[in-house]
C-alpha cells in the first residue's frame, strides 16, 4: 500500500528541496575535496527546525512526524550525502533516544538545545572489537558515588570531533549479556573524553569519522540514559529509526545520480543521436526509476509504521537493506551512462559513487539487516 502525502508533508518536502538544492548543493563538491565540517549548513538546517524534526515544540522542536523527516532528509542527501549523514544520527538516533528514554531534567538540558542544532549529536556504540556484535564491547563504566568513571574506546563515531554532546554505550555489568550494557549522556569538553584517530574516508568526506578515546571519564549518574542495563536496548531501538533515515540518505543520493544520468543521456550524442536513443540506455534509466520508487514506498511504509506506533523492526531493517544496496546500482550505472566522464571528479557521480559505498556497511551491514529480518521471520515476532 503506497503512503499518501499530506500536504504538509509537501510543503516540508518542497522547503528542503529548494533549500537545499540554493544552499547546499553548491559547496558540496569542495567539502568533498577539503573535508570541511558543514556547520554553516548544519545551523542553517537548525534555524529551520530540521535539526528536531521530530523533537515536540516544547523541547525546541518542530513536531513532524517521522515521514516529514525522511523527505527532508533524502532531499539533504540530495544535495550533500555528508551533510545528510550528521543531520540522520542528530534526529534519528540521538534526538530520539533521548525522546524516549530521556527523564525530564535530561530533555531540558540535552534535548532542547540538540532540537536548535547549536549542539550536534553524536552516538558511540562501535568499539574496535565490536561492530557488528555490540554486545561483546568492552567500554566500562564503574559506579564511583554519584558518578560512573568510562574507560575504553569507541571507533567510527560519526560527528565524534563536532559533536556537543555523545551518547556512549559501555558495560556496567560484565556478567550480564546485554542487559549489562548502559547509556550516558557524555558532553564532549569533558576532560575524559578524547578524539582520537580521524578517518580518512573514501566518501562522506564532509562529515568526521574518528575514534573517542574514553580515559577516567567522570560522568554523573544523573546523565545515564535510561536505567541500568537498557544501554542495549536504547541503542537498537535507536537503529530502527536510523536505519529508515540511511534509506532515506540512499534515495536522496539515488535520486541525485540518477537525475545527472538522464541529463547527460539527453545531451550528450554517439552516432549521430543522443545516446538516451539508444535502448541499452533506455532500459537502464527504467530499471533505475523502477528502484529507486521501490526503494521510496519501503522507507515511506517503515517510517508511517513508526509514526503509528507499529513495531517498524522488519520493516525498517527491509528499507535500509533494499535501498542501500538499490543506491549502489543505481551510481554504477549512473557512473556507466557517463562513460570516461563519470569516472573524472569533474562530474559529480564520481562523488556519489564513493558516498554511497558505505551505505550498507553503517547502522548495521547488509549481513546483518538479513539476520535481523530473517530472525524476526522465523522466530514468529515483530514479522512484517
Ligand atoms: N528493538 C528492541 N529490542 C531489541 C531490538 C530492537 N530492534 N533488537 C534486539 N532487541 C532486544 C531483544 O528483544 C533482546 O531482548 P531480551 O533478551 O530482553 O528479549 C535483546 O535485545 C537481544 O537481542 P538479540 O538476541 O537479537 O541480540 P543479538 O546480540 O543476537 O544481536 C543484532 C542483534 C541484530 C545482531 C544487533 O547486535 C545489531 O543490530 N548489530 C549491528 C549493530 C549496528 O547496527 N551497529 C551500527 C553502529 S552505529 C552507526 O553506524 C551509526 C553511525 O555513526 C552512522
Amino acid at each position: 500500500m503506497s503512503v499518501q502525502l499530506t500536504d504538509e508533508q509537501k510543503m516540508i518536502q518542497t522547503m528542503v528541496r529548494d533549500f537545499s538544492r540554493e544552499v547546499i548543493a553548491p559547496t558540496a563538491a569542495k567539502r568533498d575535496k577539503t573535508k570541511e565540517f558543514p556547520s554553516e549548513n548544519l545551523a542553517q538546517l537548525g534555524e529551520l527546525g530540521f535539526m528536531g524534526m521530530m523533537v515536540p515544540p516544547e523541547y525546541n522542536g518542530s513536531g513532524a512526524d517521522t515521514v516529514s523527516y525522511v523527505l527532508a532528509l533524502s532531499e539533504v542527501a540530495y544535495s550533500c550525502a555528508s551533510t545528510a549523514v550528521v543531520m540522520s544520527v542528530h534526529n534519528s538516533i540521538v534526538c530520539e533516544s533521548l525522546m524516549r528514554y530521556g527523564n525530564e531534567d535530561q530533555k531540558n538540558k540535552y534535548l532542547k538545545i540538540l532540537a536548535t542544532g547549536k549542539k550536534i549529536g553524536a552516538f558511540a556504540l562501535t568499539e574496535p572489537n565490536a561492530g557488528s556484535d555490540p554486545v561483546r564491547q568492552t567500554t566500562k563504566a564503574v559506579r564511583d558515588g554519584n558518578h560512573y568513571i568510562l574507560n575504553g574506546t569507541k571507533r567510527f563515531i560519526t560527528t565524534a570531533k563536532n559533536a556537543g554532546i555523545i551518547i556512549v554505550t559501555a558495560k556496567t555489568d560484565d556478567t550480564k549479556k546485554h542487559k549489562g550494557i548502559s547509556a550516558f549522556l557524555v558532553n564532549s569538553d569533558n576532560p575524559g573524553c578524547q578524539v582520537g584517530n580521524l578517518e580518512d574516508k573514501m566518501g562522506l568526506r564532509g562529515s568526521d569519522t574518528a575514534d573517542l578515546i574514553f580515559d577516567n571519564c567522570r560522568v554523573p549518574v544523573e546523565d545515564r540514559l535510561g536505567a541500568e542495563g537498557e544501554g542495549f536496548m536504547i541503542a537498537m531501538t535507536g537503529l530502527d529509526g536510523g536505519r529508515i533515515g540511511i534509506a532515506a540518505q540512499s534515495l536522496g543520493v539515488a535520486k541525485a545520480a540518477f537525475d545527472a544520468a538522464v541529463s547527460y543521456a539527453k545531451e550528450r550524442e554517439q552516432f549521430g543521436r543522443p545516446i538516451s536513443k539508444f535502448q541499452g540506455i533506455r532500459w537502464m534509466i527504467a530499471d533505475m526509476a523502477t528502484e529507486i520508487e521501490a526503494s521510496k514506498q519501503l522507507m515511506l511504509s517503515a517510517a508511517a509504521m513508526k509514526d503509528r506506533g507499529e513495531d517498524h523492526t522488519t520493516q525498517a531493517s527491509m528499507a535500509k537493506l533494499y535501498a542501500s544496496e538499490m543506491v549502489n546500482r543505481i551510481v554504477a550505472k549512473a557512473l556507466q551512462i557517463h562513460g570516461g566522464y563519470g569516472f573524472i571528479k569533474e562530474y559529480p557521480v564520481e562523488r556519489f559513487y564513493r558516498d554511497a559505498r558505505v551505505f550498507t556497511i553503517y547502522e548495521g551491514t547488509s549481513e546483518i539487516q538479513r539476520v535481523v529480518i530473517s530472525n524476526n521471520i522465523l522466530r514468529d515476532k515483530r514479522t512484517p
